[in-house]
């Protein structure tokens, strides 16, 4: 009888914490940390370091460790993997050309938010309760962080770079039309 009631007990005790577990086996399997890997595998890069994906997707309006700086360095990567491409295929571009296509790219309505909202990115960026995750800052801020963190982990803009011609499409002038 007194066995019975402590198992039963016992059990009570375990469905109760089960769900609070996060961590099994190392792993944290987190709302977060589960959009993490997803976006991973969306990118088609896997992080040496995944605590910088986890803070290119932190708004400051979250925490004091964001992505603020991280999105300086990934449009700075975005550029010149952009400028890289245009020239390699046509040498003779002009330069009011590629600043054209230049400033398509980095366009909040046109370009960066239509990337970062195919990746869901405004499910996953971190933000404080009064923040719209959905607003074009925010999304453009994480999607360019994404290419700041990846720099970071390779130490090469250019991984960066490539990984944002696979998002975005290879076809630079795609946006031009619109
Ligand atoms: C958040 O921003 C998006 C994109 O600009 C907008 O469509 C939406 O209405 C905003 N939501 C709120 C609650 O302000």
């Amino acid at each position: 009888m007194q066995s019975s009631r402590t198992f039963i007990i016992f059990t009570i005790f375990l469905i109760a914490i089960l769900p609070h577990a996060t961590i099994v086996q190392g792993h944290s399997f987190s709302p977060f940390s589960s959009a993490l890997e997803t976006l991973q595998k969306q990118l088609g890069y896997t992080f040496k370091s995944i605590s910088l994906l986890r803070r290119a997707m932190t708004h400051a309006s979250f925490s004091e460790e964001n992505n603020k700086a991280f999105s300086i360095l990934g449009a700075t990567s975005i550029e010149t993997s952009v400028s890289f491409n245009l020239l390699s295929k046509d040498v003779d571009i002009s330069a009011k050309e590629l600043n054209r296509r230049l400033s398509l790219i980095s366009n909040v309505d046109s370009s960066c938010a239509v990337d970062a909202k195919r990746l869901g990115l405004h499910k996953v960026v971190r933000v404080s309760p009064k923040t719209n995750s959905s607003s074009t800052a925010v999304v453009c801020g994480a999607f360019r962080s994404i290419f700041g963190a990846i720099s970071l982990d390779t130490g090469s803009s250019e991984a960066a770079g490539n990984v944002f011609l696979t998002v975005h499409g290879r076809d630079l002038g795609v946006y031009a039309a619109m």
